[in-house]
């Protein structure tokens, strides 16, 4: 062969990565991995092989955990955690550095396991898991050696269960693990069962690195050694990456069991290219969007959205493009992609495709070489798509490209949120305003501005809908793994005194009832649609009134009134605090009469009731002042550019009341949840409603667009089951009682609403620590972290 060949063809040969001390590592395990708990490997009862996809070959054997190992490694997560905590942030962050330098110091080591293990190219393990993952311990050390100056109102979750998939084994442990330990945590870790390697080698450094036992142990396995783990008692939150189903069920095994939840889930990402888009520079994007890792990707930009104009220019691009990809040993550092992880994979992505055809797609598979033996797959366009076909709307989680395309910005946006995930989304336009302009219309976590699977540890990444709750890195991803003091010393509401029964009315004196108040629906006071009323009683069992007694239609008309009220979000945060302090200041005006009103339903003395309604009044005028402060921020990652992080409103959210403080206890949930753009139904206090059906009176007085806040009156747990059905509510807070707040955890899984709720303790709503401020508004938005790189 002559070089003048190889400059015509340009043909590469193989370029293979030594596997020396990946080989030799290996065969120190060569008896089987045991699981690490307490700072060492233990003896495993059951085991299973973990495969190197790209040849079929048998890597090592693994130990398929137990619950009772499972059981081990929390207690001694348990034992440990108060002594790691205990060293206060600058502690932890030494470990943290010594976690980071150790990862580098073994970068290669790692690189080579994960690619075997997984299949994936060695370029990419190489060139970003390894340094990436460095990156958050680094990250992470700085947020831990910060903790008592940044987060000083906060304290640790205690023990964390975490699983991680398989598509990204190490880098996925450093976004868990990492801000897990550095704020105060310890971790019981479930690897995916596919690839378990480079979790297991991480905690054999990681001990030799001076990591205290206990602090992070790892429990191999498969789903059962998950759902042990997610079902036990001693586990105070759950994080959790992997398919939405499983993040379906873990949410409704931890639902009312007090633990906290995160999780990263599925998604069907666009990525838009408008006509004055860089072509060539969007082909490339293409590219990283899809191919990337086999297109096994979370945020995989899998749906291609093309105006029609360039339609045909740019599929064609892209078909050359597909042509040169070279798919190969994963060790090779020559190749575009390597193996899909697991025969299993190889067949469901089979499998789409071909449902793809058959509806009707047209598909396009480059000529080019397949090795033999292990799970490959070629790169893979699916063009003419319809939108509502298998193909564009189900998750292949392979290296498959379905195309569709659109004619106006509108109909763009449309089709990109035209998904019940929302995880990513990117956008190709040379015109930064309409880029701009796209991306908060997108509904999703993350916006790349002319670029794709863009990720720092220093911004958060988690998705909307679907997509699953919660962010992980950043400050935002911080907060996850802490919980503010204020909130840890409440305590379980005291048992509500019975009922009082009505007594009779006093002898010829004047009619107690005044009226019965009604419903408010879309800016107008509406009858219940049953017909019936609830009577409210003083303790005395006096009738001060009857209010409506909402149910299901009454709920639905109300979610439907907060959905069309969709203006609210978009208007100026300016224009929202205004209203807020109009809403303050005819509350003022009313002052005397719902104090009242307080007194006569509660019992409490004239006293306490006007210091009620006027915590309510300083409480609306502080969300005004919020509404226009509570921002995001802008991050610089380690590129030429930008990461913003919006907050954004969550949309429509359900909002249930306590019994306590009837009035300040409906303001301190809503106004938070309005200064921040969201349209509320609100459920107020089941007991004593007639301080909220007042206040609809302010409502009307004070410019609040109709439907932005919505009020049904009725029984709390039967409503707030409503509420946690319904698709259309998009998060769902309720304080009031332990058996409503499960409901709601549990009955929320239909389309994975965000949850806020008490568990049945009791919170002091005259506290603002407990009540006021950023630890509600932290709930009342949801943040999406637009990167718009820029330069060359
Ligand atoms: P999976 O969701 O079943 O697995 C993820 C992790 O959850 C693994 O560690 C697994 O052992 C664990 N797990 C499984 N069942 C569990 C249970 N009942 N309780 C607790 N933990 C449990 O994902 P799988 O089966 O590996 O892949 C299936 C599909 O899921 C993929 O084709 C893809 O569509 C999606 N997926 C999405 C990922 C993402 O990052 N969003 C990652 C992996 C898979």
């Amino acid at each position: 062969m002559s070089v003048a060949h190889y400059f015509d063809t340009m043909d590469y040969g193989p370029a293979p990565e030594a596997d020396t001390e990946a080989r030799a590592w290996l065969k120190s395990h060569a008896d089987g991995f045991g699981n690490f708990i307490a700072g060492r490997f233990t003896e495993a009862a059951g085991r299973f092989d973990t495969v190197e996809p790209a040849t079929g070959k048998v890597l090592a054997s693994i130990a398929q955990g137990s619950a009772a190992d499972i059981d081990a490694a929390v207690a001694a997560a348990r034992k440990a955690q108060g002594r790691w905590a205990g060293l206060g942030g600058p502690g932890r962050a030494r470990h943290l550095y010594a976690l980071a330098r150790m990862v580098q110091r073994h970068a290669r080591l790692f690189a080579v396991i994960e690619a075997l293990d997984n299949g994936k190219p060695i370029r990419e393990t190489r060139d970003l898991d390894v340094p990436l993952a460095a990156r958050h311990f680094y990250h992470h050390a700085g947020w831990a050696q910060l903790q008592e100056r940044e987060f000083p109102d906060h304290v640790p979750v205690g023990v964390v269960g975490q699983i991680i998939p398989w598509n990204f084994p190490l880098l996925m442990l450093a976004w868990k693990v990492a801000p897990a330990l550095a704020l105060g945590n310890t971790v019981v870790l479930k690897p995916a069962e596919f690839t378990p390697l480079t979790a297991l080698l991480f905690a054999e450094l990681a001990a030799q690195a001076g990591l205290p036992p206990g602090v992070l142990n790892v429990v191999t396995g498969d789903g059962a050694t998950g759902a042990a783990l997610v079902e036990h008692a001693g586990v105070d939150k759950i994080a959790f990456t992997g398919s939405t189903e499983v993040g379906r069920l873990i949410r409704e095994k931890t639902a009312g069991t007090g633990k906290s939840l995160t999780l990263e889930l599925g998604g069907k990402s666009p990525f838009i290219v408008f006509d004055d888009a860089d072509l060539d520079g969007a082909v490339e994007g293409v590219v990283d969007a899809i191919w990337f890792n086999q297109g096994q990707v979370c945020c995989a930009g899998s749906r291609l959205l093309v105006q029609e104009g360039i339609a045909d220019a740019f599929h064609a691009r892209l078909k050359r493009r597909m042509a040169s990809l070279r798919v190969g040993h994963p060790l090779d550092k020559a190749i575009d992609m390597g193996a899909i992880v697991a025969p299993v994979q190889l067949e469901r992505i089979r499998r789409l495709v071909e449902t793809g055809v058959k509806e009707g797609a047209q598909k396009y598979q480059p000529d080019i070489p397949l090795p033999k033996g292990g799970s490959f797959y070629p790169p893979t366009l699916l063009s003419g798509v319809h939108s509502a076909s298998t193909v564009a709307t189900e998750e292949i989680f392979g290296p498959v490209l379905v195309s569709m395309t659109f004619r106006t910005p509108d109909e763009a946006v449309a089709l990109a949120n035209n998904t019940r995930y929302g995880l990513a989304a990117s956008v190709w336009s040379e015109t930064i305003g309409l880029a701009l302009d796209i991306a908060p219309k997108l509904q999703a976590g993350v916006v790349w501005v002319n670029a794709t699977n863009l990720f720092d540890a220093g911004v958060g990444f988690g998705g909307y809908r679907e997509s699953g709750f919660g962010r992980e890195g950043g400050r935002e991803g911080a907060y996850e793994y802490l919980k503010p003091k204020a909130w840890a010393a409440r305590r379980p509401r005291p048992a509500p005194s019975p009922l009082p029964q009505l007594a009779a009315a006093a002898d010829f004196g004047s009619p107690a009832i005044d009226r019965t108040a009604k419903l408010f629906v879309g800016g107008k006071q509406a009858r219940p649609d049953g017909n019936y009323s609830r009577p409210v009683l003083s303790p005395k069992g006096r009738l001060v009134g009857e209010v409506g007694e909402g149910n299901r239609k009454d709920v639905r008309n109300a979610v439907a009134a907060a959905r069309a009220a969709e203006a609210w979000s978009r208007a100026s945060a300016h224009n929202r605090a205004q209203i807020l302090y109009y809403l303050g200041e005819n509350l003022s005006a009313r002052a005397a009469e719902l104090a009242g009103r307080i007194a006569a339903m509660t019992g409490a003395t004239p006293a306490k009731a006007t210091a009620e309604v006027e915590a309510a009044i300083d409480r609306l005028f502080t969300y005004g002042a919020w509404a226009d402060k509570y921002e995001g921020a802008v991050h610089t990652p380690p590129l030429r550019g930008v990461a913003l992080a919006m907050h954004e409103p969550i949309g429509v959210v359900g909002v249930v009341c306590p019994d306590e403080a009837p009035l300040l206890a409906f303001v301190s949930l809503v106004a938070p949840l309005i200064a921040m753009g969201n349209r509320v139904v609100a459920v107020p206090s089941e007991r004593h409603p007639l301080a909220a059906t007042d206040f609809y009176q302010v409502l009307e007085t004070s410019d609040v667009p109709a439907g932005v806040v919505n009020i049904v009156t009725g029984e709390r747990e039967a409503l707030a089951k409503v509420l946690a059905q319904h698709d259309d509510v998009d998060a769902l807070w309720v304080f009031g009682s332990k058996e409503a707040s499960a409901a709601a955890e549990r009955l929320s899984v239909g389309n994975l609403k965000r949850t806020l709720v008490d568990h049945g303790l009791a919170t002091d709503w005259s506290d603002p620590a407990q009540a006021e401020g950023s630890i509600l508004l932290r709930h009342a938005v949801q943040v999406k972290n637009i990167w718009i790189p820029y330069g060359e």
